[in-house]
């Protein structure tokens, strides 16, 4: 992976421990985030791969292990208000339900980070406009969600991760909702966001086909990283593919 790494992560678990039960939802898990990589997390049902990211955006503390940001250990990222601030400074997220404020307009949603922020109305109105003009949405920027495809309502959800320009997205099945095409659309928009931003990007993915869009794919499964694959060209899919049908006894073919 590459030398410069945003996110470290070593020796990562996570148990949850309730009334009559344990679930190790993470098992020692190691691996890096490169900086402006695109890495995508695939693996079975209650694998631990939401578990992952809301760890690493600070929404949940793990019960051992380490994340070190660009090199640095923090000792109370999981604390709030270190937690927040770790989160505003650094982590976009985008979430599978999309989670839009159904009473705010598509302008009002994405520029709720901002206004939160405290910034000025006319510099909140300026990134608005080209974030919007970026993703396509000037046309519905007064609409509600409600009034919007899915397919538009994820963009917004992008919109609003990205506008605050964040070093890091997590993205939990961004397109888990959509058809192909449309996941192909929002894939193009966050690779076009990526490199324009220079961001790195932690993906999980459901079907194998968006998957080869990454720059390494990480194959989880029962809280393990049971494989590692590195994407180079041609090959990518059929390996990806076979690897996915192996863990998941789901095949999925060829777009
Ligand atoms: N808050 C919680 N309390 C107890 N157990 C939990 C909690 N959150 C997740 N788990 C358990 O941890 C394991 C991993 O869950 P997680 O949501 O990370 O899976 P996932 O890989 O994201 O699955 P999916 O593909 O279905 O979204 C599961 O066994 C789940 O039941
Ligand atoms: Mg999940």
């Amino acid at each position: 992976m590459n030398n410069q790494h945003i996110l470290e992560v070593k020796n990562l678990t996570k148990v949850y421990k309730g009334e009559g039960y344990e679930v190790t939802a993470l098992n020692d898990i190691s691996f890096q985030l490169g900086a402006g990589e695109m890495v995508a997390v695939m693996g079975t049902s209650g694998s631990g791969k939401s578990t992952l990211l809301n760890i690493l955006g600070a929404l949940d503390e793990p019960t051992n292990g380490a994340i070190k940001l660009n090199g640095m250990l923090s000792k109370d990222r999981f604390q709030e208000p270190q937690a927040s601030a770790y989160r505003r400074n650094n982590i976009g997220f985008i979430f599978q339900s999309f989670h839009l404020l159904k009473d705010l307009s598509v302008e009002e949603n994405i520029a709720l980070p901002l206004v939160l922020k405290g910034l000025a109305a006319d510099e909140i109105d300026l990134k608005v406009t080209n974030i919007m003009e970026l993703l396509g949405l000037t046309a519905w920027k007064q609409h509600r969600p409600v009034q919007l495809s899915g397919g538009q309502q994820q963009r917004v959800a992008i919109g609003r991760a990205i506008i605050t320009e964040p070093p890091i997205l997590l993205a939990d099945e961004p397109t888990g909702n959509l058809d192909f095409n449309t996941s192909k659309i929002i894939l193009d928009t966050l690779v076009t966001t990526k490199n324009k931003l220079s961001q790195s990007i932690l993906l999980v993915i459901h079907d194998p086909n968006v998957a080869t869009y990454a720059d390494h794919v990480l194959f989880f499964h029962d809280g393990s990283i049971i494989d590692t694959y590195t994407c180079s060209g041609n090959s990518d899919l059929d390996y990806i593919l076979e690897k996915f049908k192996l863990i998941t006894k789901v095949e999925i073919h060829k777009i």
